[in-house]
């Protein structure tokens, strides 16, 4: 899978890429990551971003032309590469709510380009034209696009066959299958007086299976009723 994120800050979503998981799934060659600066493709003197809205207001808005011209030249690339990209998403609060249930099938995806808005948001235009699909991570005002990037991202790159070690492990995760993860313990037994549940310790995997099945049941209807339909 090829994933491009296009940023004026690309500092910002450099460093997790470089860590953990996705570390090891872009250097297993499973997910290619690039980052690419808006900044190189600002044709004017002062290589400038954004500008006042039309109509005033507050912030200031990311011009439609180096936008164009940086995307342009990703899709130009993977068509040159007998590829196309598949889908570009603008991460913006006012898009649609991103959920496992997109994740599962972003990932799905060959090309996915992450678009992200700074200051006041993109122009317009570039939502009418190039961008495919619009997404927020959630009901509240971040001050760009970029860690919400790095959040489809990292919910994306988890999915792709052969990145977690344990095969199943992405399967059992919250929300995979509508409810919620059973809580988890390890060594030792007992801390602090606070025992491990006898079950855990049992080694009857039916009996296992049967009560973390029951602790998901309990803490979903507990704390998400909606994902079981009868809130
Ligand atoms: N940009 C700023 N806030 C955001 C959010 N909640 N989701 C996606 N993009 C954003």
């Amino acid at each position: 899978m090829r994933i491009d994120i296009v940023t004026a800050l690309p500092e910002i979503v450099a460093g997790p890429l470089e860590h953990s998981i996705l570390r090891r799934a872009r250097q297993k060659g499973l997910v290619d990551v690039r980052v690419h600066d808006l900044r190189r493709y600002a044709t004017d003197k002062h290589r400038t971003l954004d500008d006042y809205p039309f109509g005033g207001g507050a912030g200031m808005v990311l011009k439609p032309e180096p936008i164009f011209a940086c995307i342009e030249a990703l899709k130009a690339d993977a068509e040159a590469e007998g590829g196309a990209v598949d889908e570009i998403v603008y991460l913006t609060p006012d898009g649609e709510r991103f959920d496992q249930r997109i994740a599962n099938e972003l990932s799905m995806k060959q090309h996915v380009v992450l678009l992200a808005g700074h200051y006041k948001g993109v122009d317009q235009r570039v939502r009418d034209v190039l961008v495919t699909r619009e997404l927020s991570i959630g009901d509240y005002v971040l001050s760009g696009g970029e860690l919400p990037a790095l959040v489809v991202v990292d919910a994306l790159v988890r999915l792709i066959p052969g990145v977690l070690g344990d095969a199943t492990s992405a399967l059992s995760d919250s929300f995979q299958d509508g409810l919620l993860d059973a809580p988890a313990y390890t060594r030792p037994a007992t801390f602090r007086g606070m025992s491990v549940p006898d079950v855990l310790r049992s080694g009857d995997h039916e009996k296992v299976a049967a009560w973390r099945e029951a602790e998901r049941l309990h803490k979903t209807r507990e704390r998400r009723p909606d994902l079981l339909g009868d809130e």
